[in-house]
């Protein structure tokens, strides 16, 4: 089931107290759970049936599974030490890098890798993170990130993947197999329904089970069945007023019909009990025992409200998946390395910030046509590496965090925007001005004094609060319409985590989303600014005219959630239902500022000829071709999206398959999107949920295909 991908109908911490290792004393060649040749099953029920009870409590809490010989914590917790040749395992945050470590590469934000739309790139990125957080003595990332963009307010909207159900769960896939490819783990986060950081622990996600399944776990579920992550990360809101820790979704929906048989592990803190976690399919209480204890496990074990064979198969999941994952016979480094950044993963880094650049708008500005002697104005705070009023390009390089770390990666190596531009500018005998935008009248006069002016704008979100609007930062918004008024030849530059509305876009010719680029955003969009590189990302989500716009908006019971007088938690209210992202825009004939899926190229591509193909035993073939009617070799991200049947109650239609298309100046190809039998059941691409599950309609099907949402070409066909 799992190795459809060779098919590829898309073409394509915490504060784990150190422990010592294995004591120099224990022979482990003649322990079974240490034997390499037995399966990984074998050797977990080996290594439980040597345990004590208190030795197989220790799986059940992050610290004590991890530092074997550690035997007290807080609160007079005591455990006996672990059996003998076990591995010292380290967790590190997060999506984007192996966080609040030095010495590692800073790469772009989680929703510019979504940007890509390019899987094999999201595989060598979690590969390289892999590699990196083992070479600095970690073994379990809490990454990928994914949600399921409910709001573009969601503070978190830049560690996750976007707004498509699709999209989401392959890049998630991708990601996942990239960093389990090394001897590390990947824990998949936060399950789920998990969409907005106010009040993110006392919330509860409440949505009726067909929007649970197609849009909050469908992701899930197709990261899990693509990648097979070791872990999932169950969430701090509630689902249906219970939390997602002691949620019964864990084992009817997570383990059960998704089938996912990895371990679940909490966030940090989102556990509220002891019996009812357990029971719901919890494994792993992260960090320090607080509900896991001993103690509390004892009494609840006594009193009956959990049994021994939770107890073993929680601890079961954990062992199996370190076994599994090469935990147990690939031990961290002695001493960590010192720099793990290495050159290849700095172009692995510049490759997704040139790839999930998207070109929003371009008329005729871009690429730049330097001649010698020419002067470009480069203007704001976020080009530079000197900050003005506490902002500076390291302010957009990674999310922001709190906690003593301004960000969640280091940027050690960043190299700036105005230093790549005014580099690239010199070869091209042109000169560079900066000027840091906090003065409208001096940013004005650099703008009118150059032939050119590039002018960013930027949007800090992150973990801990949601956006309160969907504008740009710092005064951002005066700051473009003062340069676009100075000079009409004016490119704007975002660095957004989010969706930024663009009151200036009617007097801005040209447009480049950057998202937070890392460390190597300034050659990044050099190359791009200049057309040495040729943009191809894609939007992995509405940009809308403005928050009033949004699915949330104009209902406060929908967000932020209501709470009533004297209630601990916050009702939210998922009344939109599956109109999230571009379904509601499509549904409710919203015009977005810019759709889903679109972005541009200095080339330009005509797509024709559709034409859908069925085999007889349920596969399906897209065919089309798409010519490139430019002047330059560009890659273009075509599109399929199908409309199930009306008697459905589909909003819109959804996207079902994507191909990157590399193709020189005036040549043609015919692209082929093949969702074979298994992809159309495992992800559910014609499916929908009804009372007696995922089903097929019968009826007609409409086929669209194009550059993004907004497509160009349909077909139809129809399933008896
Ligand atoms: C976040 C998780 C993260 C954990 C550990 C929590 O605040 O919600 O995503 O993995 O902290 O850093």
């Amino acid at each position: 089931m799992r190795k459809l991908l060779a098919v590829l109908l898309l073409p394509l911490s915490l504060v784990a107290v150190p422990a010592g290792p294995a004591k120099a004393a224990d022979d482990c060649s003649a322990v079974p759970w240490a034997d390499k040749r037995k399966s990984p099953e074998r050797r977990a029920q080996a290594l439980l049936a040597a345990s004590t009870q208190h030795q197989k409590y220790r799986w059940l809490v992050e610290q004590p599974a991890n530092s074997p010989q550690q035997t007290t914590w807080a609160g007079g917790v005591v455990y006996p030490v672990q059996v003998p040749c076990t591995p010292t395992v380290v967790y590190s945050d997060g999506p984007d890098g192996v966080r609040f470590t030095p010495g590692v590469t800073a790469f772009p934000a989680t929703i510019a890798t979504a940007a890509t739309w390019n899987q094999p790139l999201a595989y060598v990125k979690g590969a390289a993170q892999g590699t990196e957080a083992h070479d600095k003595g970690k073994n379990v990332l809490l990454a990928p990130g994914l949600a399921s963009g409910r709001t573009p307010l969601s503070g978190r909207t830049p560690e996750y993947l976007g707004e498509d159900p699709l999209l989401t769960g392959l890049m998630a896939a991708a990601g996942t197999r990239g960093i389990q490819s090394t001897p590390v783990l990947a824990a998949l986060k936060h399950y789920v329904a998990n969409e907005q950081e106010l009040d993110r622990q006392t919330s509860s996600s409440n949505a009726d089970e067909r929007t649970l399944r197609q849009i909050y776990d469908l992701p899930f579920e197709i990261a899990i069945d693509r990648g097979q992550p070791a872990s999932v990360m169950c969430s701090y809101n509630q689902i249906n007023g219970t939390y997602a820790c002691e949620n019964p979704r864990l084992n009817d929906v997570l383990k059960g019909s998704i089938g996912f048989d990895g371990y679940v592990m909490s966030d940090f803190g989102s556990v509220h009990s002891t019996a009812a976690s357990l029971v719901n399919g919890l494994d792993q209480e992260l960090n320090r025992p607080i509900w896991f204890t001993p103690a509390r496990l004892d009494a609840a074990l006594a009193a009956g409200e959990i049994t021994q064979r939770q107890i073993d198969a929680a601890a079961f999941r954990v062992i199996v998946s370190y076994i599994r994952g090469g935990l147990f016979d690939n031990p961290l480094p002695a001493t960590p390395v010192e720099d793990a950044s290495t050159a290849a993963h700095k172009a692995v880094a510049r490759e997704i910030a040139e790839q999930g650049s998207v070109l929003l708008k371009n008329d005729n500005v871009l690429p730049l046509k330097v001649k010698r002697g020419d002067t470009i104005a480069v203007i704001g705070p976020t080009a530079s590496s000197t900050p003005t009023n506490g902002i500076s390009a390291n302010s957009v390089c990674s999310l922001p965090w709190r906690f003593g770390n301004p960000q969640t990666l280091q940027c050690e190596d960043l190299i700036s925007p105005e230093t790549s531009i005014r580099d690239r500018a010199a070869r091209a005998g042109a000169t560079v001005t900066f000027d840091n935008g906090s003065d409208l009248v001096s940013a004005a006069a650099a703008a009118k004094a150059a032939d050119v002016a590039v002018v960013f704008g930027y949007q800090r979100a992150g973990e801990f609060n949601d956006l309160a609007d969907l504008r740009l930062q710092g005064g951002g918004d005066a700051l473009v319409a003062a340069v676009a008024a100075a000079n009409p030849r004016t490119v704007a530059v975002l660095q957004t985590g989010s969706a930024v509305e663009m009151p200036w876009i009617g007097d801005v010719p040209a447009v480049l989303e950057t998202w937070y680029g890392g460390e190597q955003m300034g050659p990044a969009i050099a190359a791009l600014l200049f057309g040495d590189a040729n943009p191809s990302g894609k939007l992995p989500m509405t940009f809308p005219r403005s928050l009033a716009d949004t699915p949330t908006a104009n209902d406060p019971a929908r967000y932020p959630g209501v709470r009533a007088e004297g209630e601990a938690i916050r009702q939210v209210s998922y009344s939109e239902g599956l109109k999230v992202g571009y379904r509601w825009y499509e549904a409710e004939d919203i015009a977005p500022l810019f759709a889903f899926g679109h972005g541009l190229s200095y080339t330009t591509f005509r797509y024709s000829d559709l034409e859908t193909r069925g085999d007889g035993r349920g596969e399906l073939r897209l065919r089309f071709r798409i010519a490139n009617t430019g002047k330059r070799t560009g890659t273009e991200v075509a599109q399929a999206y199908v409309s199930l049947p009306a008697a459905t109650g589909e909003p819109s239609k959804r996207l079902v398959g994507w191909s990157r298309v590399t193709l020189k100046p005036g040549e043609t190809r015919t692209v082929e999107i093949r969702l074979a039998r298994a992809d159309l059941k495992d992800l559910h691409l014609l499916e929908y949920w009804s009372s007696q599950g995922w089903k097929t309609a019968t009826g007609s099907y409409t086929v669209h295909v194009g550059g993004s949402s907004r497509t160009a070409l349909r077909d139809t066909f129809r399933v008896r």
